[in-house]
């Protein structure tokens, strides 16, 4: 089944609960600025493809995070978060309902795909707003007397990163780290990364990074 969910209104019925009907779900996050012209995007499209092929029945929700871009955080939606529900004005639970929509979207899917390219040393601000409309205190995590707890648990995450330069594995690359620590915090501590790197230093660099890229995703595809 292949939903494309591209609406920010999104519907907050399970209709499509792919966790009662015991589905499978892949939620696919591309925020490539060049939507699915991206290599981040193509090297996403190509795992999730493969993916797909292996898991016929699955259910895969798609979010193009360029051509429908999520709303900044602002103090009116944070505030929103933070007042108690039967407080809430109607505007008030437009937002929340608004994240609480991308919440229950995430929750569903067991495997999440990230296109992340890397502009100016971090992630597209699209993805950044994404994260900022899913991180919810009491929601998807919470903090106890034992420190933060992630109630985001029992996913795999794959990320495929596109970058013009080569910075994997150095202090430059502050994307990983950045992810990664974030994806813990709410409980998704299953991250996998691939890397397409060195994409604007010549056509030779270029051609051997996707192709060691596509080789990997096509070993991750099961
Ligand atoms: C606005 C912009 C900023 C970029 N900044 C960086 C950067 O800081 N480091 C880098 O290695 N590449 C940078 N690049 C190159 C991209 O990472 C590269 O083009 C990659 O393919 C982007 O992923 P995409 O094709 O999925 O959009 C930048 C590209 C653009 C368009």
């Amino acid at each position: 089944m292949l939903f494309y969910l591209i609406d920010k209104k999104l519907n907050n019925t399970t209709d499509n609960d792919s966790k009662a009907n015991n589905m499978t779900t892949l939620l696919q996050l591309n925020s490539s600025i060049f939507s699915a012209n991206g290599n981040s995007s193509q090297l996403a499209n190509e795992f999730v493809a493969k993916w797909q092929a292996k898991n016929p029945t699955a259910s895969l929700i798609v979010r193009d995070l360029a051509s429908h871009p999520l709303p900044h955080l602002d103090a009116q939606r944070v505030s929103a978060f933070f007042t108690p529900p039967e407080s809430r004005t109607p505007e008030q639970l437009v937002y929340v309902e608004e994240s609480d929509a991308l919440i229950n979207e995430l929750k569903q899917a067991t495997v999440i795909v990230i296109g992340l390219p890397m502009y100016n040393f971090g992630i597209p601000s699209t993805l950044k707003a994404y994260f900022d409309q899913i991180a919810r205190a009491g929601v998807t995590f919470r903090y106890t007397a034992n420190g933060p707890e992630g109630l985001l648990s029992g996913k795999k995450v794959y990320v495929f990163a596109a970058r013009g330069g080569q910075y994997a594995g150095t202090a430059l690359d502050s994307q990983t780290t950045y992810v990664r620590d974030f994806l813990g915090f709410l409980g998704m501590s299953d991250v996998e990364f691939v890397y397409a790197e060195g994409l604007n230093m010549g056509e030779e660099i270029k051609a051997k990074a996707l192709a060691n890229a596509q080789q990997r995703l096509a070993e991750l595809a099961v």
